[in-house]
């Protein structure tokens, strides 16, 4: 079967671009968007992401300030960061790259960010409207998947949608987002019994789970949409997803690649998320 390939980096290409013209017209009322990026200790991988987002920033006119904190920090001294960064007029949108070093509380420090500049969508009062869909700040990688669906004309009302992972950051909001756009959703996990024969059922099949190549063709059905939400390196060190691309695409009628799928959309719905807070704020408040 020819499938089409999700293309993620060509939609968060032309969202940039649609991004940066926004940016610039906000610029010339006086009002730039402000992202602050605070990343603790020296994670390899959360520093090439700090190191994207300001790159994304650069790219479509978003202020960036970056709060490179070393491994030591006291939960103190890191709450108070995010209070003062709470207070600063020239940051609409607080971002904590985790995971955090294990002496801190994540919980306690994504709850610290002001609900009105969480452009992670992670806060308990952000989660909350999500959930009573009223997606405000959506978390980024889910909003994302949406918008690929979105983008390639792919209609979620009435199709049976897995979602495989019940993260916080991924699985949970996810389900939700398809849920609000009116799917049948499954969410799996590492207990569900029959994961193969559950996913086979699904129309849109969301991978979420973190495991390198996992999803192989036997849990695809036929004309199935796949969406894979993983980041893994294989053994030689190479990028690789949560789904077996080769084994997996002949049978979808649509599929993400990675890289270039759902990550590069992660980054783009930050740049929204930031451009929207800003422009809450400036309005005066969250609608
Ligand atoms: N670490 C991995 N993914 C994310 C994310 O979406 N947001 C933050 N803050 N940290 C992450």
């Amino acid at each position: 079967m020819a499938y089409k390939l999700l293309d993620g980096k060509d939609l968060a290409g032309r969202m940039k671009t649609a991004m940066k013209q926004e940016v610039s017209e906000l610029i010339a009322k006086g009002i730039t968007p402000g992202l602050a990026v605070v990343i603790v200790g020296n994670d390899p991988a959360s520093r090439t992401y700090v190191n994207n987002k300001r790159k994304d920033c650069e790219e479509v006119g978003i202020r960036s300030f970056e709060y490179a904190l070393p491994e030591e920090t006291t939960q103190k001294q890191l709450l108070e960061l995010i209070d003062t960064l709470n207070e600063d007029k020239t940051v609409d949108g607080i971002l904590v790259q985790l995971p955090l070093p294990k002496h801190l509380d994540e919980a306690k420090v994504l709850r610290r960010i002001d609900p009105k500049k969480d452009v992670d969508g992670f806060h308990p009062y952000n989660v909350g409207e999500l959930m009573i869909g009223n997606p405000i700040l959506p978390p980024c990688t889910p909003a994302g998947v949406m918008e690929i669906l979105k983008d390639a004309g792919i209609e979620v009302a009435g199709k049976n949608c897995v979602v495989v992972g019940r993260s916080n950051i991924v699985g949970k909001p996810m389900a939700m987002l398809l849920l609000h756009a009116h799917g049948t959703v499954t969410v799996c996990h590492s207990k569900t019994r029959n994961l193969k024969d559950v996913c086979s059922q699904a129309d849109i099949l969301v991978a979420a789970i973190g495991k390198a190549d996992f999803i192989t063709a036997e849990y695809v059905k036929e004309g199935a949409v796949v969406i894979d939400v993983g980041i893994n390196r294989n053994a030689e060190g190479k990028m690789t997803g949560d789904v077996d691309f080769k084994s997996v695409c002949e049978k979808t009628s649509a599929i993400t690649p990675v890289p270039g799928g759902v990550g590069p959309m992660t980054r783009a719905m930050l740049l929204k998320n930031t451009i929207k807070a800003c422009i809450m704020h400036k309005n005066g408040g969250v609608s």
